[in-house]
């Protein structure tokens, strides 16, 4: 496209193997969008072609425009899950952002071991959790300091948009490649090899539960939580979207919990003071 210029909703967008015009790429866009929150800019034209061409393929479809009204009937379950499930990026590992557990381990741990160990109540969230490594990584991360976790009140939430990818989750089961980052001592202790892959152990996935979740729509757990990680999600979602988000992850913290987001997002919400490295405690409430 020439610099300046805008593309004409008629015109091909990329050319194949299915018809996928500017205005088809627009539909697609607008549909994401208030499905997920997710924004997607023309520079993605060529990702979303090739990520829902598999799905035209599937269906035996020719045109984008075919599948996109199919897409519209709020009646087609299946295909609007594959739809999302298609165009969330799903990219994770385990002890991603490692400054994060280790921030976790050493100055969340020990307040919220004695708090467990008195009889409270002590909740995180992983909010956009992906294919699990995070909740997971979490739950290590917390059995470290409290190996008797599982008797206590402390639970672990992962939640997700994309409904295959929280299936996906709670199998908790990974290839060798996705065991590669946690560490050794870890490793030995919290994985059992499952054929050629490795499934992490009954004290790790109770700890941990997972849904379906849209974190645009409402919410229903009922209580606080001590911890959120919504990393790498915000990403996707312009700029009034994450303020919404961030504002509302404050109101959901307990006084002087923490919110931790991904390397290159930021949290400018009252209530939220920057603690460490994208880690952000929240203030006490008055009265
Ligand atoms: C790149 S992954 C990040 C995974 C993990 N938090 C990490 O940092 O490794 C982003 C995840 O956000 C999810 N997501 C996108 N929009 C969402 C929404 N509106 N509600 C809930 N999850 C969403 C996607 O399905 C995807 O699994």
């Amino acid at each position: 496209m020439i610099a300046g210029a805008r593309n004409h909703k008629d015109d091909v967008a990329v050319p194949g193997e299915f018809f996928f015009t500017w205005g088809d790429f627009a539909d697609v866009a607008a549909l994401l969008y208030q499905m997920s929150g997710i924004h997607l800019t023309e520079t993605k034209a060529n990702l979303v072609y090739s990520r829902l061409a598999k799905r035209l393929r599937a269906l035996g479809l020719k045109d984008f425009s075919t599948y996109i009204d199919g897409v519209k009937d709020p009646r087609e379950k299946e295909e609007r899950s594959a739809f999302l499930s298609s165009l969330t990026t799903n990219l994770t590992r385990f002890f991603r952002e490692p400054h994060h557990f280790t921030h976790l381990g050493d100055a969340k741990m020990p307040g919220l071991v004695r708090r467990a160990r008195a009889g409270d109540r002590v909740r995180l969230w992983s909010a956009g959790c992906s294919a699990g490594h995070e909740p997971y990584s979490m739950a290590m991360t917390v059995l470290e300091a409290l190996p008797d976790a599982g008797r206590l009140d402390v639970r672990i939430l992962g939640s997700d948009i994309d409904p295959l990818i929280v299936q996906r989750a709670a199998t908790g089961v990974y290839s060798t490649e996705d065991v590669e980052p946690i560490p050794d001592t870890l490793r030995r202790k919290y994985l059992h090899r499952q054929g050629d892959d490795y499934s992490l152990s009954e004290d790790v996935r109770s700890l941990v539960s997972f849904r379906c979740l849209n974190l645009l729509g409402d919410w229903p757990m009922k209580n606080r939580f001590d911890i959120i990680f919504c990393r790498n999600v915000a990403i996707y979602f312009d700029g009034p979207t994450q303020d919404r988000l961030f504002r509302r992850f404050s109101d959901t913290l307990e006084d002087d919990g923490h919110l931790y987001i991904g390397h290159s997002e930021r949290a400018q919400t009252e209530g939220l003071v920057a603690d460490a490295l994208t880690a952000y405690r929240r203030e006490a409430r008055n009265g």
